[in-house]
């Protein structure tokens, strides 16, 4: 990987640290997890492999802050106010990308956007939205059924396997009767019409 990184002038090491003072361990071995499997589809679809790297090291790194520290950024920016009718789920992308930029002065609008959509994707994902949201879904430590098809499918279509996790998001949550975010059905209504032609 890589050892420094200029834009926050900073150790890969210090970067590790920094990290493991926001996530319980577990959550930074998934994020480990996200960023093997992030480059290795940067390397296949021939996206960016430093922003794959980085992307997926840092795309939960809000998901531990607090409800109230939420709502105070999403008033401190003046965010969608209808964020505040959401949870964890969706504010740790949607609103923890702000928090990677104010802890971390990280300035990269491409590392930036694909944390922000990664847990809800948008109705136009860039090649690294689409390597995060993937990535987040199918590294190693995830184990759940469904997600060997959502492998192989990552291994010939990035788009297809983009529509597949939305799909089966979009199924899991209604079928627990939860709510769903208004962008994952704009990405489930953008993507879906892949799966249906060979
Ligand atoms: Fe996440
Ligand atoms: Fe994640």
């Amino acid at each position: 990987m890589f050892d420094y990184y200029d834009e926050m002038g900073m150790s890969r090491a210090e970067l590790l640290e920094k990290i493991q003072t926001m996530v319980k361990p577990a959550r930074f071995e998934h994020m480990l997890g996200v960023e093997k499997a992030a480059v290795e589809l940067a390397k296949r679809y021939m996206g960016n492999i430093y922003s794959a790297s980085l992307a997926g090291l840092l795309h939960d790194y809000a998901k531990e802050v607090s409800d109230t520290d939420f709502i105070k950024l999403i008033e401190t920016y003046q965010l969608d106010p209808d964020l505040k009718n959401w949870g964890n789920a969706v504010w740790h992308g949607k609103v923890g990308f702000l928090k990677v930029k104010e802890d971390l002065g990280l300035d990269n609008a491409e590392i930036l956007r694909a944390i922000q959509v990664h847990t809800v994707g948008a109705r136009e994902m860039a090649l690294l939205d689409k390597i995060i949201y993937v990535a987040d879904y199918i590294e190693d430590g995830r184990d759940f059924l469904g997600v060997d098809e959502a492998r192989e499918l990552a291994k010939v279509s990035l788009d297809k396997a983009v529509a597949y996790e939305t799909r089966e998001t979009v199924k899991y949550l209604a079928a627990r009767n939860l709510p769903i975010y208004p962008d994952t059905i704009a990405t489930y209504n953008a993507y879906i019409k892949v799966l249906n032609n060979d």
